[in-house]
């Protein structure tokens, strides 16, 4: 399976260092089930779903075919002002795993266009119903909210940010949720729902009623899954509920069986105003997000203008790509026919085991973990280790120092075995 590149050197890659890469490549020419396989012939086991989204596992040929018999039926048409049925099925498959009162779903191309999307949404919200004073956006510490302009603003990772000073005013970060405390903590820990109470630091500090949204993901992925401390969702919820302030859910890495429910917000059991997806939505075959909004604040932006205006004046040439609906509601059907979210959670508990049967090894300094979704964080550096491991057989996706798990929900017990393996023999070579 040798695989013939010519030059490298047009491709101004993303999220990675060029010049190193171009000098040793790591190319994926072929994908299936759990596996992928590089440029050389090597079987690659993918214990991070590539980047947490082929949740149903590479190359499934109901997806594929899908979009093929899409493309060749109604390649695309205008989503402003026309439509296609098959941006509506989708919408109506999504909101039946959604929290009961989500029931209108916004489609964009990826998760940066949902969040910037999710930030406009609360603001018209806001101006509909006369409270256009709320502009002040509260996010937290190490979030990731994707790189568009409004993302990079809510986003709290250092490499993220230092490089773009200039982002979009107003915004209150809180304080992350990793606490000295709850290391080596599966699960939700027992410290730190008071961290809750940045939130209320904001609105004492700012006034309650400046505050539109306030953007968390419920677990925090890219940085390294860092869960929830008991009782913490619950109260940002609260504090939410007291000043009318949105609460938004980024479950861009959560959504869609992840944590072993539809959704974080069924996981955790708190219901939020707003929620971002992407990913798993598509399963990765097709670039696709959505906002998932409270039925109150689509009728509220919608009824604010008059019946024959447009009321949201916002959307992507590419807003429901009719193949890329396809893809999501093949995705959809995998799901349900499967049975991939109560297949997760039936795994969690062996995951569990697995994962913290790391705990020991020295270049391991903290495991957490929820659903099929990990994080190991390690001495050193993360990129060099993502390298070391590709080379032995296991694509794990660090960002800094941390490795993220989260295999595709269709992963058997031997591959989680295998994934395992090599990192034990791995990570006790580096220790
Ligand atoms: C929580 C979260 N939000 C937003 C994004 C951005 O998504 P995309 O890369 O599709 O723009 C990501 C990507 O990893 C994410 O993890």
């Amino acid at each position: 399976m040798k695989y013939q590149v010519n030059s490298l050197e047009n491709h101004w890659m993303p999220f990675t260092g060029n010049r190193d890469f171009k000098a040793n490549p790591r190319l994926v020419v072929k994908t299936e089930g759990v596996y992928l396989w590089n440029h050389e012939g090597g079987r690659v086991l993918d214990a991070s779903s590539s980047l947490f989204n082929v949740a149903c596992g590479h190359a499934r040929p109901e997806i594929a075919e899908a979009v093929s018999r899409q493309l060749q039926e109604c390649d695309y048409s205008a989503p402003f002002q026309l439509g296609h049925p098959w941006s509506f099925e989708l919408a109506q498959r999504v909101t039946r795993l959604t929290p009961d009162e989500i029931n209108h779903i916004f489609f964009v191309n990826s998760g940066s266009e949902a969040i910037d999307t999710a930030l406009k949404i609360a603001m018209a919200y806001h101006r509909a119903n006369g409270d256009a004073q709320r502009l002040r956006f509260v996010s937290r510490e190490r979030a990731y909210h994707g790189v568009n302009m409004g993302g990079v603003s809510l986003s709290g990772m250092v490499k993220n940010r230092e490089t773009f000073p200039v982002v979009m005013p107003g915004v209150v970060h809180m304080r992350h949720t990793w606490l000295e405390e709850n290391r080596y903590q599966w699960g939700q820990g027992d410290h730190g729902a008071h961290l809750a109470e940045d939130l209320q630091r904001a609105v004492d500090t700012y006034g309650g009623t400046t505050i539109a949204a306030c953007f968390v993901e419920p677990i925090a992925g890219s940085t390294g899954c860092l869960v929830p401390p008991k009782g913490y969702l619950e109260r940002l919820r609260e504090i939410c509920d007291e000043n009318g302030i949105l609460l938004v859910f980024d479950e861009v890495i959560t959504g869609f069986g992840r944590l072993g429910a539809p959704f974080a917000a069924q996981a955790f059991g708190v219901t939020p105003d707003i929620m971002t997806l992407a990913k798993a939505i598509t399963n990765g075959a097709q670039p696709m997000g959505a906002v998932a909004v409270k039925d109150e604040i689509y009728e509220t932006v919608t009824e604010a203008q008059p019946e024959n205006a447009i009321e949201f004046f916002h959307g992507y040439t590419y807003s429901g790509h009719p193949a890329a609906c396809a893809a999501g509601i093949a995705t959809m059907e995998i799901f349900e026919k499967e049975g991939l979210f109560e297949r997760a959670a039936r795994l969690a508990p062996y995951f569990e085991e697995k994962v913290m049967s790391l705990k020991g090894i020295d270049a391991i300094i903290d495991i957490r973990g929820y659903g099929l979704m990990a994080a190991l964080d390690i001495k050193g550096d993360g990129a060099a280790m993502q390298k070391t491991l590709f080379h032995r057989g296991l694509h794990l996706k660090f960002t800094g120092q941390a490795g993220i798990l989260a295999p595709p929900l269709t992963v058997e017990e031997a591959q989680i075995d295998e994934m395992i393996d090599i990192l034990r023999a791995t990570l006790t070579e580096a220790g």
